[in-house]
């Protein structure tokens, strides 16, 4: 069972430099539906992951789809965007603090809302430091969920539907069953969760339950009882009316023990409401025509652009960039350096990958051993090895367009967003057959056609994809990838592929609408049995 209660610690990140789309001032319409979105990290304010990009992209897409739509998370420090537009206490198990609410345009009329709170979130960084997650993390996200909801609200308006994402907002469709269930204006609400990572599930002593304002009762298996623990996963799995995961492969593979992580037969116990939603990509952040961090624009009618990002990402690592050097395929990384992400592949290919005829550029941080690793290739082979430690949101544009090869042998990956923006920039993704990257990348095929490959050039192909999780398997697939980008013909027609893939948002949004609607649906019409005295079970 994992001990990770968050995600590793990061910096929070102020507001993105960058310009976003000018926001829509107008206020939002009373007639819209709405839904209120709480997680732990949102671009710009806040990221250690992926997480963060979706619930970015997410507000906006619906928006679009005519849903009014606000995301909440915490005011870390550093974040200095937002207009106060409210202030009251909230108290979490006796334990009161002011709030201050500040909210700031997204695109459209999507909005965040930032729970400020000094006393919980103005810390070194999101979830813990290298000592381990903050003690008090189970009190931090409960009290974002409670403020949220309490400034729902006051607002007179509550939204149609709550939707929370990852264990940091699991207690927000329990306290909507519980403490808030005859609530006026919050009884009653539907929630949706929304499962990122099932390797993060929030597990905490149970004496924490008086602290978070939740009865002992809900201390039982078929609640928040979890090993003689609770888990705040686990409880807005089984709190909220519908349960949606990053990607359908995924929404099938965490029901089966090996990944599962212990929650295998909880998720089949819902999975008459469990859903795959791949996530989309926020395709005017990461958009090769228009990307501040390039030197050049590309696109796929055009790639020369691409050699020159290729030319200053070598040279942003110190690596040979004349002569032949630019011609020599470059393979690339960006991850969190973590077991998750395929690291330990690599550890045990650390004589053979420096063999391969091709250079290596790696952003990430992570577990101490594999920045270790990386470092030690880099200083071992300095003209073709380059290691950055640390979490850089413009180098990681760059490595996407200046790299030809993305390598991302993840173990497990619900999603995956880093395949995504690489087909994006015509860098040919090498992957392992997992969760949403089997749903995204197609393989471009060994010598015979087989499962998953449609046999070479195969017109579906946009990367290379490994079965077997195993080092052997992972050098094969890289192989056939450098063996390929010798052929610039082929090669070619594999990136123009994975450019023209559509990985935006507005595929994705509408399953949640379609999701949210369901809720909505039945709960009104469980509610209208009610009325008429049928009952409510
Ligand atoms: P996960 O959320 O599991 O880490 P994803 O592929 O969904 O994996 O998302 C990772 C996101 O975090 C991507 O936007 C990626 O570019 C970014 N990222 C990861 N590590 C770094 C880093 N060291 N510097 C900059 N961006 C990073
Ligand atoms: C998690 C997953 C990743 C996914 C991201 C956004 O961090 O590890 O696969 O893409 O969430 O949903």
């Amino acid at each position: 069972m994992p001990k990770q209660e968050g995600a590793p610690a990061a910096q929070p990140r102020g507001r993105d430099p960058r310009s976003r789309p000018a926001p829509d001032k107008a206020p939002p319409s009373g007639k819209r539906p709405s839904t209120l979105i709480i997680g732990s990290e949102v671009q710009p304010f806040a990221k250690t992951g992926g997480l963060a990009d979706v619930l970015g992209a997410l507000p906006p897409a619906l928006d679009r789809l005519g849903w009014d739509a606000t995301v909440a998370l915490p005011r870390y420090r550093g974040v200095t965007a937002g207009a106060l537009v409210d202030a009251f206490p909230v108290t979490v198990g006796g334990y009161t603090r002011d709030a201050g609410f500040f909210e700031t345009p997204l695109a459209g009329h999507a909005r965040a809302l930032l729970v400020d709170c000094p006393d919980l979130y103005d810390r070194e960084a999101l979830y813990g430091v290298d000592a381990g997650d903050y003690p008090d993390n189970p009190r931090r996200y409960a009290f974002l969920a409670r403020a949220a909801l309490e400034f729902a609200a006051r607002r007179g308006t509550v939204p149609s539907i709550v939707h929370a994402h990852d264990w940091q907002a699991g207690l927000a469709p329990v306290y909507l069953r519980t403490l808030y269930a005859a609530h006026p204006m919050l009884g009653g609400m539907p929630s949706v969760l929304t499962i990122h990572n099932l390797a993060y599930q929030g597990v905490f002593a149970a004496d924490w339950l008086p602290a978070l304002d939740l009865g002992w009762e809900l201390f039982t298996i078929d609640r928040l009882e979890y090993w003689g623990r609770i888990s705040f996963l686990k409880g807005g799995v089984l709190e909220a009316d519908f349960i949606t995961t990053v990607s359908p492969r995924y929404a099938e593979e965490i029901q089966t023990p090996e990944l599962g992580f212990g929650f295998d037969g909880i998720l089949r116990s819902r999975r008459a409401d469990l859903r795959g939603i791949l996530n989309g990509i926020d395709t005017r952040e990461w958009d090769p025509p228009h990307d501040p961090f390039l030197p050049a624009p590309f696109d796929v009618k055009d790639l020369s652009g691409k050699r020159d990002a290729k030319i200053a990402l070598l040279k942003r690592y110190g690596l040979a960039a004349d002569t032949g050097a630019p011609a020599r395929p470059l393979v690339g990384i960006v991850s969190r350096m973590i077991d998750q992400k395929g690291f330990d592949l690599i550890a045990a290919l650390v004589d053979d990958l420096p063999r391969l005829d091709a250079s290596f550029v790696v952003l990430g941080t992570g577990e101490a051993r594999y920045q270790d690793l990386w470092k030690a290739l880099a200083a071992r082979y300095p003209d073709r090895i380059g290691a950055h430690i640390g979490f850089d949101e413009s180098l990681a544009h760059l490595i996407e367009g200046g790299a030809d090869i993305f390598l991302m042998p993840s173990r497990f990956e619900p999603c995956g967003l880093n395949q995504m923006y690489s087909m994006r920039y015509g860098t040919v993704p090498v992957v392992h057959a997992v969760g949403g990257l089997a749903d995204t990348v197609h393989d471009y095929g060994l010598a015979a056609p087989g499962p998953g490959n449609g046999g070479p050039g195969d017109s579906r192909a946009t990367g290379f994809v490994f079965h077997e999780y195993s080092p052997a398997a992972m050098l094969g697939a890289l192989t056939r990838a450098l063996t390929l980008f010798a052929d610039g013909r082929r090669w070619h027609a594999l990136q123009v592929a994975g450019m023209q893939q559509d990985f935006s948002w507005d595929r994705s949004a509408r399953e949640y609408v379609k999701i949210y609607e369901r809720a909505i649906g039945q709960r009104a019409a469980k509610a209208d049995a009610t009325s008429k005295g049928k009952g409510d079970k």
